[in-house]
């Protein structure tokens, strides 16, 4: 959450918000003023993060505006840039492509000197290079380049999450 920035009138945007777990959060820095958008292809968790969170915050919180988009960030109906994307999308888990095509589309959104933030689970990619197939652990390695070189590109920093169970890294990326 270190990414969300403390300025007033801040538009953010969580992509994949599954059961909610980082949208309790990021609903805690917001203040009067702020815009909240939520993009999550499950209509099953846009439902159950609407009922858990989301209506009895805007009742609390009339003048913070919170919009869930059902859909996938590819296809979403958004507009504007943001001051910080929190996403919790599993990128090892999407080919290459994909990947690579759903940062170029939120890196679109990000407005400059701004952060992306994902996490990744520490440990998968490793195993892949060792117990995969010729064909895993090339497309792996291919991965972790990808992966290296926007890291390099965007100004990357990472933090350590090993209390998390299965430990993870947190990458937070900087529109040049
Ligand atoms: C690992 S889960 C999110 C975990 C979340 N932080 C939590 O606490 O539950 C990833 C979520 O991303 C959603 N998702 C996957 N691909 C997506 C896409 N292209 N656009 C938007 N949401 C997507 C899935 O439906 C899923 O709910």
């Amino acid at each position: 959450m270190q990414s969300i920035p403390y300025c007033a009138n801040k538009r953010i945007l969580e992509v994949g918000c599954g059961t909610g777990a980082f949208t309790k959060e990021i609903l805690k820095k917001l203040q009067d003023g702020d815009e909240f958008h939520i993009v999550e292809l499950s209509s099953d968790f846009c439902v159950k993060v609407e009922k858990s969170l989301l209506q009895q915050f805007r009742k609390d919180n009339p003048d913070i505006k919170v919009e869930v988009h059902n859909a996938l960030i590819e296809e979403a109906n958004l507009e504007g840039e943001f001051d910080a994307i929190i996403c919790g999308l599993p990128f090892n888990n999407f080919p290459l492509q994909v990947v690579e095509h759903v940062f170029e589309v939120m890196l679109g959104f990000l407005r400059s000197g701004r952060e992306l933030a994902y996490f990744e689970y520490l440990g998968m990619r490793k195993l892949k290079c060792v117990f995969g197939l010729p064909t895993i652990r090339r497309e792996t390695k291919q991965r972790t380049k990808n992966i290296d070189a926007r890291f390099e590109k965007q100004s990357g920093s990472q933090e350590m999450v090993w209390r998390n169970i299965p430990s993870c890294r947190v990458v937070r990326l900087t529109k040049c």
